[in-house]
């Protein structure tokens, strides 16, 4: 497994794990009801699972098998694909700040503008390798 896959998946697994915990508190919670703060995780609980560990796990997974060049290097520009991992990361983090601590709105916009720019370096990176491959 390459080097970025290893990390897109390790940073996925962190945000498996957190997005679970504030979902186990949330949940228990509203069974029990004991510290109401704890709703202000469910930004961080939905951004977590649903970019930082679903996504992140399909970018990881995405760049290490995708179809390959036969010279080298074989996976071609890996630039688009770190910038990726840099700009998702920082993207999910800015967005679940800001809805736990209730942030002013343009702390949210500056996530979403991150993971989108982290989309479309994703996609610069790995559009050259969507190619058939036989054998
Ligand atoms: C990949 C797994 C998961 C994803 C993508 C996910 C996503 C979401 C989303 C999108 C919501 C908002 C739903 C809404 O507002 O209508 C939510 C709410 C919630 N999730 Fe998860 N979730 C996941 C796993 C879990 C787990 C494992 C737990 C508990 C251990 C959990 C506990 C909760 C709770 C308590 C809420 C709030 C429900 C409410 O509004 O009453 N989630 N989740």
């Amino acid at each position: 497994m390459p080097r970025l896959s290893q990390w897109f998946v390790r940073a996925a697994l962190l945000h498996l794990a957190l997005g679970f915990t504030f979902g186990a508190l949330m949940l228990s919670n509203k069974g029990v009801p004991f510290y109401p703060l704890l709703w202000r995780l469910l930004p961080a609980h939905i951004e977590f699972l649903l970019l930082g560990w679903t996504l992140q796990l399909a970018l990881g997974v995405a760049f290490w098998i995708m179809p390959r060049f036969w010279e080298a290097p074989a996976r071609g520009n890996e630039t688009g694909a770190w910038v990726a991992f840099v700009l998702l990361n920082l993207g999910v983090w800015a967005v679940a700040i800001a809805g736990v601590f209730a942030l002013p709105a343009a702390v949210t916009f500056v996530g979403r503008v991150l993971e989108v720019g982290a989309a479309v370096a994703f996609a610069i990176h790995i559009w050259p390798r969507v190619v058939p491959r036989t054998g």
